[in-house]
């Protein structure tokens, strides 16, 4: 029989369980915060396999498509969840929370981590904005059930919550494209947390020390967050973009999973914000793949092809941007930069915006 000490216990096994947040999971019940139905599971015919999802250490989609129905086959964008719960945990460490402080998160879901830092540090010192209404009343609801009442907000998490001001900690679990103003003034002496990126790589967390309004922080994690619903990144099949055109030809010497390891997608991504790509491997055994980038608003695709021992690959680009040759630029920017590791970059924001510096403050390489 599936509990919630099974996952206290992964959580455990996995080592990312202190002191300060043991008595959290082990107290607070994730199926309090989790539909009867959802992604093909239904606790009311098959309540075992429900529960086994609910205690594992898995990520729990609630949401796709922002809760409108999806036509048979259509891309299902997942929109809400409850989080990895070994991510949340990552994420509270980064946090440095404490007895007393005061939170800001944003992104309440379905509940599950705000009454974790309810359970922690009480009803009274956590506020939660969520920015769909269908979701926040099931997350209001799930919390009631488990017996917390933070502050909840409808509203965009952008905003932070003015009324609730001043927050010892801003923690966001939506991924951000800038670390908005709003956060800092009402946060001016504390703590930042939150995934952050463009759509090219967001798989970063900043935490950021902000004193008098101005925020100095470094990037860490491997998150996959969903993105702020305001901003978000292309996301869908080929065919949604791929419709047989023919683009320019040419060819590459570079290989193409080269430019999409986590270090050099990081820094490419401070000056292409605004397209995406996705590595698609060949069916059969052959190893050859190819690698799709695609601007959000789908007017401009490249497509490299890789197949395995060869010493150039075969571009195509289409479209009013020239793709790769964007991301050759960025690649060989990183390269001449001495190949940086993205834990020597840091990030800068006050009232003149955010800047992404390398090794000092004074290094600024992006955005640019
Ligand atoms: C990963 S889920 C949250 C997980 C949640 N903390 C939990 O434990 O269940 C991200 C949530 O952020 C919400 N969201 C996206 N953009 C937002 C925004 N700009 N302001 C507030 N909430 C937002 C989504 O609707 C979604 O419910």
């Amino acid at each position: 029989m599936c509990t919630k000490e099974q996952l206290l216990r992964e959580l455990e096994g996995k080592g990312v369980v202190t002191p300060e947040w043991r008595d959290v999971v082990a107290s607070v019940d994730r199926a309090h915060f989790i539909p009867e139905v959802f992604e093909g599971h239904d606790r009311r015919t098959e309540p075992e396999r429900w529960k086994r999802a609910v205690y594992s250490d898995v990520p729990l989609v609630t949401q796709v498509n922002d809760g409108i129905p999806v036509e048979d086959g259509g891309f299902r964008l997942s929109t809400s969840s409850s989080s990895m719960p070994s991510v949340m945990l990552e994420m509270l460490d980064l946090l440095d929370v404490r007895e007393g402080r005061r939170v800001l998160e944003i992104g309440t879901g379905t509940g599950y981590h705000a009454a974790w830092l309810c359970h922690r540090l009480g009803d009274a010192n956590v506020t939660s904005v969520e920015i769909d209404a269908a979701v926040l009343s099931t997350a209001v609801g799930n919390l009631a059930k488990a017996g917390y009442h933070p502050a909840t907000v409808l509203g965009n998490g952008r905003d932070g919550h003015r009324r609730g001001a001043p927050y010892d900690r801003v923690i966001s679990t939506c991924t951000m494209r800038e670390v908005p103003q709003a956060w800092l003034e009402q946060c001016p002496d504390g703590r930042v947390v939150t995934p952050w990126g463009s759509s090219f790589f967001g798989g970063s967390f900043a935490t950021l020390d902000v004193v008098d309004g101005t925020a100095h922080g470094s990037f860490s994690g491997d998150p996959a967050f969903m993105w702020d619903r305001t901003q978000r990144a292309g996301a869908g099949r080929v065919r949604d973009f791929y419709r047989g055109e023919e683009g320019q030809k040419s060819t590459t010497d570079v290989e193409p999973q080269n430019v999409i390891q986590d270090d050099p997608a990081f820094f490419t991504a401070l000056s292409l914000t605004d397209a995406w790509y996705r590595w698609c491997e060949a069916e059969d055994s052959s190893g050859e793949a190819t690698l799709w980038f695609v601007t959000d608003d789908g007017s401009s695709w490249a497509a490299v092809e890789y197949a395995p021992g060869r010493a150039a690959y075969e571009v195509e680009q289409y479209g009013p941007r020239a793709l790769w040759d964007e991301v050759l630029v960025a690649f060989l920017r990183w390269h001449e930069l001495g190949k940086p590791e993205r834990s020597r970059f840091g990030l800068t924001v006050d009232g003149d915006g955010q800047r992404v510096w390398l090794d000092t403050p004074q290094n600024v390489v992006g955005p640019s």
